[in-house]
């Protein structure tokens, strides 16, 4: 069997570590192998937001680059389905597989049917109804063409099957992000916080603050809708700047579109000179996961954060409005509460987060052996 696999960015790359290792032990064992081509769109190109992660997830180099680099949507989606269509052509896969809701999920599911070649989604169905956000609409394209739909939870199940999605498309294997991060834990609880800050600083020499286990908030935001416009960002970086990082140290590992929209709505200057306000380049997997394993709290608005939280039990503000992972919320039984981008919900829930206990909570197949199933599902012979 050929199985192509498509990386693009960075949350991407969590994923598809624990499928190539699935892949790695079947072909130990099995008389017939597998042959796996990895596919890396090339959307996030700087060393911090990708090679990084294939040194510290030990993912083998991808076969096949495409090089698509940065863009508007309809640039990159058109990009890598031009590059993208002409690898299965040549490599005529049995299955391509996509993960997650990037552009790279959308524009290589799309070549690859229209080439009708097989397509399987890993972390299917997730919806969060929000369709200003371009992943929900790379979600449900995706989801309406695949072949295959292995879903992180039964939630997910029930917005497919609601589709109409067939039974026989979708298949429940749990959350492959947390096979990598139970994978990675013990690597990653060696990590000393002090080093992890010395080595991060985003001023090369700025001076590295003292700070211990619990005793400090941890943040990263880039979504469009909170960091595109000066009305959403500038109350948000107050309260960060005034209130939160005046009762605690504050670490923000900031990703590039951040900087440079803070930078382009001229915040850039508060958020740099703020007292107690600890920036850093973006991270590794085994920093962020040692830094999150010892917050007092975390803010956010990534997706795979509000997840990783709810293992751990950290205490997380999710600075959105909708989620598609209602899964992490405390009101289904995880760590996570939407505060959206409205200081006010900010500040209730993060002095009611401090109060709040770590109570790791673990979903149901959030078991650290989904990639196993999601191959197994790839091999049955009904999927085919
Ligand atoms: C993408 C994903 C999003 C995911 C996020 C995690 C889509 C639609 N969005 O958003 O779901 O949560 O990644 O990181 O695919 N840039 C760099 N260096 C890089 C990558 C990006 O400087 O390595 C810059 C780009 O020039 C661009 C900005 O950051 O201006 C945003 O990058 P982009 O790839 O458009 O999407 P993300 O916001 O990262």
């Amino acid at each position: 069997m050929k199985i192509i696999s498509v990386v693009g960015t960075r949350p991407n790359f969590m994923k598809i570590a624990p499928f190539i290792r699935a892949i790695e032990n079947h072909n130990r064992e099995a008389a017939e192998k597998i042959e796996h081509i990895l596919v890396h769109t090339g959307q996030h190109y700087d060393h911090r937001m990708s090679q990084k992660f294939f040194d510290d997830l030990q993912i083998p180099p991808a076969d096949i680059h495409l090089g698509v680099g940065s863009g508007s949507h309809a640039e990159q989606v058109g990009h890598t389905m031009i590059a993208f269509e002409k690898v299965v052509v040549d490599e005529n896969p049995d299955w391509v597989v996509v993960l997650g809701d990037v552009n790279a999920t959308l524009a290589c599911s799309i070549a690859a049917k229209k080439l009708r070649a097989k397509c399987c989604h890993i972390e299917a169905g997730l919806r969060s109804l929000d369709m200003s956000m371009p992943e929900e609409i790379n979600r449900l394209v995706t989801d309406r063409i695949a072949d295959l739909l292995l879903t992180p939870d039964r939630l997910s199940g029930a917005n497919l099957a609601k589709e109409g999605v067939p039974d026989k498309q979708i298949k429940f294997v749990g959350n492959i992000m947390i096979d990598t991060l139970e994978e990675q834990r013990d690597t990653a609880s060696r990590l000393n916080i002090h080093s992890i800050l010395q080595q991060n600083m985003l001023r090369e020499n700025a001076a590295v603050p003292a700070i211990g286990e619990e005793q400090y908030a941890l943040m990263t935001l880039h979504r469009p809708a909170n960091v595109d416009h000066r009305e959403i960002l500038h109350p948000i970086i107050e309260f960060l700047t005034l209130e939160v990082a005046a009762q605690m140290p504050l670490i923000w590992p900031i990703h590039p579109r951040a900087k440079k929209q803070l930078e382009n709505l001229q915040l850039w200057n508060s958020v740099e000179n703020a007292p107690n306000m600890v920036l850093l380049k973006p991270l590794g997997y085994h920093d962020m996961l040692r830094l999150n394993s010892s917050a007092r709290v975390l803010l956010t608005d990534s997706g795979g954060l509000q997840e990783e939280c709810t293992v751990l039990g950290t205490p997380c503000l999710t600075m959105r409005w909708n989620t598609e992972r209602p899964i992490t919320l405390k009101d289904k039984g995880g760590t996570s509460v939407l505060v959206g981008s409205d200081v006010e919900n900010i500040r209730r829930e993060f002095a009611a987060a401090l109060q709040q206990p770590r109570t790791p909570v673990r979903p149901e197949l959030w078991d650290g052996k989904t990639a196993p199933r999601c191959l197994a599902a790839l091999l049955e012979p009904r999927a085919h």
